[in-house]
């Protein structure tokens, strides 16, 4: 037998990503000389929805007018939110202040150390904290920005929006098992720098990516599904509103018009519909030259067709005795359950439950109960 072939051992997900990060990562960004925990913190907070090249310059004349934390906690936010101006997202602007108040007020000047005391400044959320810890001091702390969670729910396979609890669960999970042992720091600009060139959304560089081999969605064929989308909000259906004028002769008929055979019911035979809010009355008088009583209120019935929903509200009135209707071939008196008519199921159904609730075709309309 052949001597079993021997491959090699592939190296942990940090070595790899730290030796790509060595040749072809960000090493000359302005907060990484020196890492400072200031300068890392206002690096992080104007980099949360802004991308590295517009941030320089501003971080930059921060720096000069604001060189450390005490300064900018004792500016007027004015002054802070005038130097802000083009980056957008003020809000940010008004907690970097707050927080610089609240490090010199209740840190003594100095940012803490402890996560958890990090993450209770204003402006700064988890994966913030645990980048400014990470970069500043070389603590072992995960961050999952959204270049992150790209690179995280594809090399785990994860399947899902990223924004959703559970799925975000499962990637500080994975976020959390992948931490190298040292080079925080530069593990922590590595992975994100990762996530901004090779692992993009649409065109993922796979043939390069040191994590190629054991990325579970370039094995499986999804870099396009995983990451998932945000699940689109579902449509507000619109809600229509028709008046059914069942209108009676006295002889057990109801009033049928065929529908025109464009709109809904095309072609078929059905009561008079008519817009919510107009006269029932005067459409009796106007459409059909009929006289017709009060109208009596039957309860409503809902239909949902394709792409809205109908609410049918009957109205029964009684066409006056002297009043005549000349039919026509798209116009006729007819016996409720006359079965020669094709009428839309709903309008049957609204007839049976008329009939269930006690209606005999040939009662007399009621007395007045004017909609
Ligand atoms: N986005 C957030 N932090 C960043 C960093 N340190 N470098 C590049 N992009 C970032």
């Amino acid at each position: 037998m052949p001597p079993a072939k021997k491959t090699a051992a592939l190296a942990p997900f940090a070595d790899r990503l730290l030796t790509w990060f060595d040749v072809h990562g960000r090493h000359d960004l302005p907060w990484q000389h020196p890492r400072t925990p200031y300068r890392v913190w206002l690096s992080e907070i104007m980099l949360q929805q802004t991308q590295v090249t517009t941030v320089i310059p501003y971080f930059e004349r921060f720096l000069q007018r604001f060189p450390d934390v005490a300064s900018l906690a004792a500016a007027p936010v004015d002054d802070v939110l005038a130097l802000w101006a083009g980056l957008g997202y003020y809000a940010r602007a008004r907690n970097l202040h707050r927080c610089a108040q609240a490090v010199v007020n209740e840190h003594g000047g100095e940012f803490p150390r402890d996560i958890e005391a990090m993450q209770a400044l204003p402006g700064i959320g988890r994966s913030t904290a645990g980048a400014i810890l990470s970069q500043a001091h070389g603590d072992r702390h995960a961050i999952l920005d959204g270049n992150v969670r790209r690179v995280l729910s594809r090399h785990a396979a994860v399947e899902g929006w990223p924004g959703a609890p559970a799925v975000q669960k499962k990637l500080w999970t994975v976020s959390e098992s992948l931490l190298p042992q040292a080079r925080m720091a530069d593990y922590t600009q590595a992975i994100m720098d990762l996530g901004a060139s090779l692992c993009s959304t649409r065109k993922p560089a796979c043939a390069i990516c040191p994590l190629t081999q054991d990325c579970g969605a370039r094995i499986a064929g999804l870099t396009a599904q995983i990451p998932g989308a945000k699940p689109k909000p579902k449509q507000e259906r619109p809600e229509r509103v028709t008046q059914v004028l069942l209108i009676e002769n006295g002889q057990g008929e109801l009033l049928l018009e065929r529908r025109p055979p464009a709109g809904i019911w095309g072609g078929l035979w059905c009561p008079p519909l008519l817009d919510e809010g107009l006269d029932p009355a005067a459409a009796c008088r106007e459409r059909y030259a009929l006289e017709a009583g009060p109208a009596q209120a039957l309860p409503p019935l809902h239909h949902a067709f394709s792409h809205f929903d109908l609410e049918l509200r009957p109205l029964r009135l009684r066409a006056e005795p002297a009043s005549s209707l000349r039919e026509t071939a798209e116009l006729a008196w007819i016996k409720m359950d006359d079965p020669t008519k094709g009428l839309p199921a709903p309008i049957r159904k609204l007839l049976d439950a008329r009939r269930k609730a006690g209606l005999p075709e040939n009662e007399k309309c009621p007395e007045p109960f004017t909609a």
